[in-house]
């Protein structure tokens, strides 16, 4: 007896039970710092703030509701389910939310740059540091594949450096947005997700997504491949003037292992690390790498 009550203030005092949903009001709670991005198709504005309370930086993603009603689409609810789910040190942290009748706003850790960002500002990064994050995300992407998860929207904009002590030292997934079970991808969402699959890059599609509009867990490791080489070599593998050229390219051709930029510098990974991507970008999904067998790989496992 004398143990369970003491369980039980343990529970109560010293563990309590994170509730996130904040029932005060976002704009009381926090100062506007500058907007990040606002994405004009769906209504998602991404904000710098500042919480009043702990004089701290952090994001916030606001979705409003109105429009997103209007479209009958329940993703921002999704976003918080799976934040609070998968607490991992290399997914963006979730701090609170708010929902009022206009809005509904996230707010999460604040991260510094994204690899998008980084890729722009080096042109192209080592084979060294690719490998580390290499690792990184497809620990991530376990992570999500032991809940039989899918992300759907793995590209350079969603992984994110945070910034401690003046060093960029952890890597994080954001948006997840798009996240749901395997099961709900094959299913229900498989026709309405059409309209998302439009308005993905084109560049990032896999060949079933392209042709049967199947978005697997297998989708999410061919991603991974398409962004380790766009790393690599600074360009995408598979491109082309228009979407058509560019879903034949990735149906029907073979990206190439060695190529020269515009300088004329040629740009050349080792064996071990085009075997790896060769099985990340393998056009049968059946027979692509999964995470887990990617992180088994010689090129992950030599040391550097
Ligand atoms: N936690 C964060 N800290 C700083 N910037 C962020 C954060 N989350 C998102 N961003 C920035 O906002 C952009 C869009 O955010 P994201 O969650 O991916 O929304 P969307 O659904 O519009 O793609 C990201 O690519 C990144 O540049
Ligand atoms: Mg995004």
């Amino acid at each position: 007896m004398f143990f369970l009550l003491t369980y039980m203030m343990l529970k109560e005092f010293i563990w309590p039970k994170k509730h996130f949903k904040n029932q005060g009001s976002f704009e009381e709670q926090y100062e506007m710092m500058e907007v990040i991005s606002e994405n004009s198709d769906t209504e998602v504005h991404i904000q710098k703030v500042r919480k009043i309370s702990d004089n701290k930086v952090y994001c916030a993603k606001i979705f409003f509701k109105s429009v997103d009603i209007k479209r009958g689409d329940a993703n921002e609810q999704n976003e918080i389910k799976y934040l609070k789910k998968l607490k991992h040190s290399n997914i963006v942290a979730i701090v609170e939310y708010f929902d009022d009748d206009e809005k509904i706003v996230i707010i999460t850790e604040y991260l510094e740059i994204t690899l998008y960002d980084v890729l722009k500002c080096y042109k192209k990064l080592s084979e060294q540091n690719v490998k580390v994050i290499a690792k990184t995300i497809l620990i991530i992407l376990d992570h999500l594949q032991k809940h039989n998860l899918v992300h759907g929207d793995l590209v350079l904009q969603n992984l994110m450096l945070k910034k401690e002590d003046d060093q960029f030292d952890s890597l994080k997934m954001i948006d997840f947005n798009t996240v749901d079970t395997e099961e709900n991808r094959r299913s229900t969402k498989k026709i309405t997700n059409r309209k998302q699959f439009l308005n993905c890059q084109p560049t990032s599609l896999a060949p079933e997504t392209i042709q049967q509009y199947i978005v697997n867990k297998q989708s999410d490791v061919w991603s991974v491949g398409i962004m380790l080489y766009t790393l690599l070599f600074g360009t995408v593998p598979f491109d082309g003037k228009n979407p058509e050229q560019i879903y034949d390219s990735i149906l029907n051709k073979q990206p190439k292992y060695f190529l020269e930029d515009e300088s004329g510098y040629c740009v050349q990974i080792s064996q071990k690390c085009e075997s790896f991507l060769k099985r990340l970008l393998h056009k049968n999904y059946e027979k692509r790498y999964t995470a887990r067998q990617a992180l088994e790989d010689p090129w992950l496992c030599e040391e550097s």
